[in-house]
C-alpha cells in the first residue's frame, strides 16, 4: 500500500473536505478522490484519464520528462542490451530477475506451449484471407477460452497461472498463423529448439518447400522488439485489459479487448501507420510539405510516430530502435535505405522546429520499429501483430496483479451529463 503523506482540501460552496495524498516509489503523488462523491456529492471530470491514477502498480515506472522506462525498477536500456525477451517476461510477471534454473525452467515451460489446439486451426479457416492480422487475431484468441476452458477460472490461481504461460507461448504462433493465412501459405508448427524470437521468425517464413535458416542478428533484433514493447504502464490496450478484466472476464476474453484496442492507429497501429506515411513522404525533398500538414489545425494529418502522452522529452525505447535500425540494415547489406533516410531527416527537421519543440513531441517507439520490421521482410499489416505479441506479457502482468490486489472493483467510471433531463414520451403521431 502507498504511504499516506499528507491531505489536500478541496473547498465547495464553503465547506472543506480533506483528501489523502499518497506518496509512490516514484513518480507525482497522488490525490484519493475514493471518496468524493459519497462526502461532496461531486464528482472529478478528466476525459482521456490525463491526470488521474486508476490503479496502484508495481510493474513499470515511466518518467515522461526524464524520457525513463523502468520495469521492476530496472531501466529499458540495460534490459535491452543485457537481457532478453523472455527473461524480462519472468521479471514483468514475478517481479524480480530469475536465477538461472528459474530462467531455465521459465523457458522450457514457454516453449512446451507454444502449440495451439489442433482444432484451432479450422478456426482460423472460417477468416476471409484478406482479413487484416489483427482482426484475425483478436477473434482467435477471444476464442482460446473456447479452445482452454480448464484456464478460464480467474479464482484459481494455478488456471491463472497456465493462462499466462500459454497466452505468452501462443501468441507468436496465433501472430504467424494469422500472417501465413493471410499469404495463403500453409501454417508452420513451432519448434521447441529454437528461442522465443527465432521461433517466431521461422514459423512466419518458413515454407514446407524450404526451411528458413534464422540469422542470429535478425533473431537477436526481434528480440530486442518484443523486449522494448513488453509493457509500458496504464496505457490504453492495457487499461482496457484491465477494465475487461475488472468484471471477471476470463483472461483470454481480456486479453483480446487488449489487441483490440491496440489496433488503433494512435495506439499499437502507429508502426504501420508511420511506415505508410514514410512511403507516402516518398522523398526526402517533400518532408516540408508534410511538416507543414502535421502543423495545420485544419489539416487531421499528424506525424505518425511523434509525441506521447507521457514522454515529453524522448521516448527511450526509440533510441534503442534507431541504433537496432541501423544495425538490422547493416546486416541485411540494405545501403542508404530511403525510408530510413526519409526517417533521420524527418526527425532532425522536427526536433528542430517551434511547433513540436513547444508540444514537446518527440519519435516514439514506433517512429523506427517498422523500418526494421520491413527490411526482415514483414509486411506492414503484421506490425501491429507484433506489437500485440510483445505486449501480451504487460497485459498479462497488470491482469495478475490487478487480480491479487485487495482493493479492486469493477471499472466504472462516471460521467459529465449534458443530455436532456426528463420529458414525456411523445406518442409517434404527434411528433
Ligand atoms: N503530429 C502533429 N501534432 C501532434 C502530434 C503529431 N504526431 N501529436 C500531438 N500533436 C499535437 C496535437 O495536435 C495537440 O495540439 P494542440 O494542443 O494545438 O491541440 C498537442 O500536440 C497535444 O496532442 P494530444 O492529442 O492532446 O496529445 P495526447 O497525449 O492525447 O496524444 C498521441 C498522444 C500519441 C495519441 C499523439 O501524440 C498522436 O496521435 N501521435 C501519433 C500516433 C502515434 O505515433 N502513436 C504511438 C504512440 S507510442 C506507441 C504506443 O503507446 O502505442
Amino acid at each position: 500500500m502507498a504511504q499516506t503523506t499528507r491531505t489536500a482540501s478541496l473547498t465547495i460552496d464553503g465547506k472543506t473536505y480533506e483528501l489523502p495524498i499518497h506518496s509512490p516509489t516514484a513518480g507525482p503523488d497522488v490525490i484519493d478522490i475514493t471518496k468524493l462523491y459519497a462526502q461532496a456529492g461531486v464528482f472529478t471530470h478528466d476525459p482521456g484519464f490525463t491526470s488521474t491514477s486508476a490503479c496502484e502498480s508495481a510493474i513499470t515506472f515511466i518518467d515522461g520528462d526524464k524520457g525513463e522506462l523502468m520495469h521492476r525498477g530496472y531501466p529499458i536500456d540495460q534490459l535491452a542490451e543485457k537481457s532478453h525477451y523472455l527473461e524480462v517476461c519472468y521479471l514483468l510477471l514475478y517481479g524480480e530477475l530469475p536465477s538461472a534454473a528459474a530462467l531455465e525452467h521459465f523457458e522450457t515451460t514457454i516453449t512446451r506451449h507454444t502449440m495451439i489446439h489442433e482444432q484451432m486451426h479450422n478456426f482460423f479457416r472460417g477468416f476471409r484471407r484478406d482479413a487484416h492480422p489483427m482482426a484475425t487475431m483478436v477473434g482467435v484468441v477471444g476464442a482460446m477460452s473456447a479452445f482452454y476452458h480448464d484456464s478460464t477460472d480467474i479464482n484459481d490461481a494455478h488456471q491463472r497461472e497456465i493462462a499466462s504461460h500459454r497466452l505468452i507461448a501462443k501468441m507468436p504462433t496465433i501472430a504467424a498463423m494469422a500472417y501465413k493465412y493471410s499469404i495463403g501459405q500453409p501454417f508452420v508448427y513451432p519448434r521447441n529448439d529454437l528461442d522465443y524470437a527465432s521461433n517466431f521468425l521461422r514459423m512466419c517464413f518458413a515454407v514446407p518447400a524450404e526451411d528458413y535458416v534464422v540469422d542470429p542478428v535478425l533473431a537477436r533484433a526481434m528480440d530486442r522488439i518484443f523486449t522494448l514493447h513488453a509493457d509500458h504502464e496504464q496505457n490504453a490496450s492495457t487499461s482496457t485489459v484491465r477494465l475487461a478484466s475488472s468484471s471477471g472476464a476470463n483472461p483470454f476474453a481480456c486479453i483480446a479487448a487488449g489487441i483490440a484496442c491496440l489496433w488503433g492507429p494512435a495506439h499499437g497501429g502507429a508502426n504501420q501507420a508511420c511506415l505508410e506515411m514514410l512511403k507516402e513522404i516518398g522523398s526526402v525533398d517533400r518532408i516540408p510539405e508534410f511538416i507543414a500538414r502535421a502543423k495545420d489545425k485544419n489539416d487531421p494529418f499528424r506525424l505518425m510516430g511523434f509525441g506521447h502522452r507521457v514522454y515529453k522529452n524522448f521516448d527511450p525505447r526509440a533510441t534503442v530502435m534507431k541504433t537496432s535500425a541501423d544495425e538490422v540494415l547493416d546486416l541485411l547489406g540494405v545501403e542508404n535505405n530511403p525510408l530510413l533516410q526519409i526517417a533521420k531527416e524527418l526527425e532532425r527537421i522536427a526536433v528542430q522546429d517551434p511547433y513540436f519543440i513547444e508540444k514537446k513531441l518527440f519519435p516514439n517507439v514506433d517512429f523506427y520499429s517498422g523500418i526494421i520490421l520491413e527490411a526482415m521482410g514483414f509486411p506492414t499489416a503484421m506490425f501491429t501483430p507484433i506489437f500485440a505479441v510483445s505486449r501480451t506479457v504487460g497485459w498479462i502482468s497488470q491482469w495478475k496483479e490487478q487480480l491479487a490486489d485487495p482493493a479492486m472493483k469493477i471499472g466504472r467510471p462516471r460521467q459529465l451529463y449534458m443530455g436532456p433531463t426528463a420529458r414525456d414520451y411523445i406518442d409517434i403521431e404527434n411528433r
